[in-house]
């Protein structure tokens, strides 16, 4: 099975930048610098959350996804070369970059780069304390799509994840585990990223690193508020020199598979987007920006 996003690989024209907001502003953990790629820890055990990587323009390198075994690694692959709109990047072996493992890297159904690994080495971490703000790690990765029933398939075929809920025909929360979403797809006119989010601690921690980035002068895109759908709390945020959206969040709704699920449908206005009513409204340049532009990663896997 697929248990989480382990990390997410970006590339930006601006490294130093970047760099600078996701270590002071964002504040995760520099662990590793290797040439033009810089590796970012956060309060969990993954060896990093984070990969920047210098490139002309902003573009997604990968999204990476823990399996729970090497053999878990192997049956995704087996699906991905079983699947029409898969294409295998390599065959599963040994994991060429910070962690090690063993892994697989294929391009979805849409082009994305996206890696599967098993058995990374992990790193020593603090773990996050009482009104520390720094995030625990990824939460969860929502991806912009042409076609959101190709995506859908795409995902619980090769990957096992399961509808949670939509919004009407617009995004669709997809999960392994309890966790509400784990990934979710967006409908738009290209395929792009529209944000990740990094997990802080509580609802105490999460308007304290909300308001430490407005009190540094950036305003939140959109937030903070919470979303009726997942019950997870929201304040997104945009990297200014690479224009990709990050978001911090915390208290997603946990799914009780005992009892069942079946997904619902809920309509897209304020009461299901921002239950509290605490964030700003979210309008076209609130969509714009998290539609963001066409990504030139797509179809084009990085180097490393
Ligand atoms: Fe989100």
């Amino acid at each position: 099975m697929v248990l989480h996003v382990r990390h997410v690989g970006l590339g930006v024209p601006d490294l130093r930048s970047a760099a600078e907001f996701y270590e002071n502003r964002w504040q995760l953990e520099v662990v590793e610098r290797d040439g033009d790629r810089i590796y970012f820890g956060a309060g969990c055990p993954e060896s990093h959350v984070l990969r920047l990587r210098a490139t002309e323009e902003p573009r997604v390198d990968l999204i990476a996804l823990a399996a729970e075994s090497a053999a878990e690694v192997d049956g995704v692959a087996a699906r991905v070369a079983a699947h029409p709109r898969g294409r295998l990047l390599g065959e599963p072996g040994p994991r060429q970059d910070l962690g090690g493992g063993h892994a697989v890297r294929f391009l979805d159904c849409d082009g994305r780069t996206v890696e599967v690994s098993a058995d990374v080495t992990g790193r020593v971490f603090t773990p996050v304390s009482a009104s520390e703000t720094r995030p625990k790690g990824i939460g969860h990765v929502v991806l912009n799509t042409p076609d959101i029933q190709v995506a859908r398939e795409f995902y619980e075929t090769v990957m096992g994840f399961r509808v949670t809920d939509w919004v009407e025909d617009v995004m669709c929360f997809l999960r392994t585990g309890p966790v509400h979403h784990t990934i979710a797809f967006t409908r738009a006119p290209h395929t792009s990223l529209n944000h990740v989010a990094f997990e802080v601690r509580g609802l105490d921690e999460f308007m304290r690193a909300t308001g430490a980035l407005m009190r540094s002068g950036i305003a939140p895109v959109w937030g903070p508020g919470r979303h009726g759908v997942g019950q997870n709390t929201f304040s997104y945020f945009q990297e200014p020199s690479s224009g990709f959206v990050l978001e911090y969040t915390t208290a997603a709704q946990v799914i009780d598979e005992e009892h069942g699920w079946t997904p619902k449908v809920y309509p897209a206005n304020a009461q299901t987007t921002d239950v509290w009513g605490t964030a700003n409204a979210r309008d076209e340049l609130v969509s714009a920006t998290l539609i963001g532009r066409p990504d030139p990663g797509t179809w084009t896997p990085p180097p490393v």
